[in-house]
């Protein structure tokens, strides 16, 4: 995979997937702007990859304040002049039907991860306009393809999220810049076994920071609006022939 010199922001970098993103990152000799709400993980991650020698630097935002975020873009330009890939990966998501959630608990999922996607984007997008190149990667979630009970809101925002990168894509495509979607599915510390995967693990961040890795890297211009499913085949279809 080629980075000609590239610089990437990688939001919630300081989390499963981000972390070993990162990581991949410098390997691959790409600077690295790991940006979280936690400062002192992403601060830790940083200085482990700078000690391997890569180009790292960690920023403290909220990605549910628009100040917050162009006070980290602002930052993050300042000190690697540029940036090439954006990485749209901070998310949470926490358990609750639907029945009885309340709409703070439906907004604040909402706001976080897919008006979060939306703020990130317009901060960084007229640097790669200017530059007539750009690789954006939104996270979205298997969650977001077909839903999920008592995950109804996270659903939501996460549907959203692979409609916006496909808008994104259309409104871009003529300016250098693709706009990509990762939907993962079960992804853990671990590769525990589950049968709920056809390939009955657990799948782990380094997998698909290595899906993202290669939709950031320069070749892959001919690769946009579309949603990348990773989830060991967990909604393939349904498992009953094999199984108890
Ligand atoms: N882990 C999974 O099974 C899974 C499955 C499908 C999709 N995803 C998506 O992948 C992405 C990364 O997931 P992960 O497993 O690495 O999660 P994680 O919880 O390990 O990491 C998320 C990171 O986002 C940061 N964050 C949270 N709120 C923030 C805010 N307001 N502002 C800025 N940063 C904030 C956290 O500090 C954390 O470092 C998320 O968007 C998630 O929805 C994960």
């Amino acid at each position: 995979m080629k980075f000609d010199n590239r610089v990437a922001v990688v939001t919630g970098g300081a989390g499963r997937i981000g972390r070993p993103l990162c990581e991949k990152f410098c390997d691959h000799g790409v600077g690295v702007a790991i940006a979280d709400l936690d400062l002192a993980k992403a601060e830790e991650w940083a200085a482990h990859l700078r000690a391997q020698g890569g180009r790292a630097r960690a920023y403290h935002f909220d990605v549910t304040s628009t100040e917050s975020v162009n006070a980290m873009a602002r930052s993050v330009l300042d000190d690697f002049g540029k940036v090439d890939i954006l990485i749209n990966n901070a998310g949470v998501w926490k358990r609750q039907l639907i029945s009885e959630m309340s709409e703070e608990f439906w907004t604040m999922h909402i706001d976080l991860n897919l008006t979060g996607t939306f703020r990130v984007t317009k901060a960084f997008l007229p640097g790669m306009q200017a530059a007539g190149y750009g690789r954006i990667i939104n996270l979205s979630s298997i969650a977001g393809e077909v839903g999920l009970p008592y995950f109804g809101a996270y659903s939501a925002a996460k549907a959203g999220v692979i409609i916006f990168t496909k808008t994104l894509a259309m409104e871009v495509a003529r300016q250098g810049i693709t706009v990509n979607c990762v939907s993962p599915g079960m992804i853990g510390d671990a590769p525990d076994p589950t049968k709920t995967t056809w390939v009955e693990r657990w799948g782990l961040g380094h997998e698909v920071a290595e899906l993202l890795l290669f939709l950031a890297s320069d070749g892959t211009s001919y690769i946009t609006g579309v949603d990348h499913t990773i989830d060991g085949g967990r909604i393939l279809g349904p498992r009953f022939a094999d199984v108890q």
